[in-house]
């Protein structure tokens, strides 16, 4: 309830004001943690993460499959704003997709985040490259064919970051064996809360 109402106190702040300081996005981002607000999102220290990791390689085109409400988008876009870069980020469910686009429009970033409504299946092949990032965040038996879809548009020196590699291994293991032998990638593990990630450099 605390987090509900500063978060919209945060989101009138924008209405008054224009977009939210980095701090501000983040109390927003607490917010969405809220019970009825959240969907299947990435944790707070792996949002920190990812942004920290976007930053590192200076991601300026970054490609996101599975949307949910926004949460790790966001964290994304700020690490784009600060490098004067762009998002898609794909989401299958309408309801969903609504409440990301709020999400966007709430922080102001939604200027530099272009949300599509889809199956990832059938629009990554419409996005070209190259990309710098991408994050993989979908149906998990799915993960090696966006793998497959993606490597072509990214370019060397950029990432392939995928979620839940810890806890639901069994779900992509043709994914993970790939991204280990792959000549094409460096594949690293990272933990930085729960679920890990897969972070594969594009050679
Ligand atoms: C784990 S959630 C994403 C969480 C989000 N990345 C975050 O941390 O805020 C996975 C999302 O992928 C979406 N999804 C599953 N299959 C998809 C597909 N084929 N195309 C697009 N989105 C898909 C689901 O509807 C769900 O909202």
């Amino acid at each position: 309830m605390r987090l509900t109402v500063i978060a919209s106190l945060a989101a009138l702040g924008f209405l008054l004001a224009g977009p939210m300081s980095d701090k501000e996005v983040e109390v927003y981002l607490e917010g969405m943690r809220a019970p009825g607000r959240y969907y299947a999102n990435i944790d707070a220290a792996e949002g920190v993460w990812l942004r920290d990791l976007a930053r590192s390689v200076q991601a300026r085109r970054a490609l996101e499959i599975g949307t949910s409400t926004g949460y790790s988008g966001i964290w994304i876009a700020l690490a784009l704003r600060q490098n004067g870069g762009q998002l898609i980020t794909l989401e299958i469910n309408q309801r969903r997709h609504g409440q990301a686009l709020e999400n966007f429009r709430a922080t102001g970033l939604d200027a530099l985040i272009d949300a599509r409504l889809g199956n990832a299946l059938e629009e990554v092949p419409k996005i070209e490259g190259p990309l710098d990032l991408v994050f993989i965040d979908a149906n998990k038996p799915d993960y090696l064919r966006y793998y497959e879809m993606v490597l072509p548009k990214v370019r060397r020196g950029g990432v392939i970051v995928a979620h839940n590699v810890e806890n639901l291994p069994h779900q992509m293991s043709d994914f993970l064996a790939r991204i280990k032998s792959d000549p094409k990638v460096r594949t690293e593990f990272a933990s930085p809360g729960t679920q890990g990630f897969s972070v594969s450099y594009v050679k």
